[in-house]
């Protein structure tokens, strides 16, 4: 098996809290991974670390055997790990289309001298992008909305937006914060299914974070579960399901909200 992703006793600490205390697992490339377990388990801030944006207290973090716990966030990003958000972050007032042709120019090869003075090679880049930004609208089945402003797009949209932003950046690998957060059991199915697509179809890895394992279980090949900042269980979603430490967590997380 091909590691895209390793983490190696991977450890956040908030002042005295442990948000992750010494956390492993590997991301097969071209898999589809999942990362569960209750609220505050310490997902998110896995995804943080991962892509810079908090620094490690200890452990390590390697891309493609190169070790980046110490990279700045837009150097991770170059490397080719991009990400959503749980909170959708997008550019509410442009339209559909132009969200994901912004997210294309991160990826363009042009100067600001070429962009000024409309030369050829930017006339022809700039057709690229659109193009880009269209094929990946059709992919995603937002082609139909490509005008409407992202905040009047239904919210299951937004989040399918949010993700062909993320592959506008040509992504090696994809990691999806609970994509479906907000979605019914129908719009969920077929989010997933797209998701299996995509991976295919780029060719890339997905680590996706989801907070109900029943989500994740049919698109998943392997699952990482938290709980608390530590591991919890770590196989096969038929092993973790069966695993009674995972069980109890879960009906404990469940019992708790009652
Ligand atoms: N910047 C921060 N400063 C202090 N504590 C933090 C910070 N970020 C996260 N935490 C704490 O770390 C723990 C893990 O939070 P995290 O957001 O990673 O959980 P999560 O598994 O993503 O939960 P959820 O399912 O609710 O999204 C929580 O106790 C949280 O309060
Ligand atoms: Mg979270």
């Amino acid at each position: 098996m091909s590691v895209v992703l390793e983490l190696k006793g991977l450890t956040k600490r908030f002042g005295g809290l442990a948000a992750v205390n010494d956390v492993s697992f590997k991301v097969r490339e071209g898999g589809i991974s999942g990362l569960i377990g209750p609220n505050g388990a310490g997902k998110t801030t896995i995804f943080n670390l991962i892509t810079g944006v908090y620094k490690v207290s200890g452990g390590a973090i390697e891309f493609r055997g190169l070790p980046v716990q110490d990279k700045e966030p837009y150097q991770i990003a170059g490397l080719g790990i991009t990400r959503t958000f749980q909170n959708i972050r997008l550019f509410k007032e442009l339209s559909v289309f132009d969200n994901v042709l912004t997210a294309c120019h991160a990826s363009a090869k042009y100067g600001l001298t070429e962009a000024v003075l409309r030369l050829p090679r930017f006339r022809r880049e700039e057709k690229a992008l659109h193009e880009k930004a269209d094929s990946l609208l059709e992919i995603m089945g937002l082609r139909d909305r490509t005008d409407v402003t992202a905040n009047n797009l239904p919210y299951g949209l937004q989040r399918r937006l949010e993700i062909t932003r993320a592959l506008a950046l040509d992504p090696k690998l994809l990691l999806l914060d609970e994509p479906a957060a907000g979605m019914n059991p129908d719009e969920t199915e077929q989010l997933m299914r797209l998701i299996a697509e995509v991976r295919s179809r780029f060719e890339l890895s997905v680590l996706v974070i989801e907070h109900h394992m029943d989500l994740i279980m049919g698109v998943c090949e392997h699952i990482h579960v938290l709980s608390f900042g530590c591991t919890l269980a770590d196989g096969t979603p038929d092993e973790v399901a069966n695993d009674p430490q995972v069980v109890e967590a879960y009906l404990g997380a469940e019992e708790a909200k009652k």
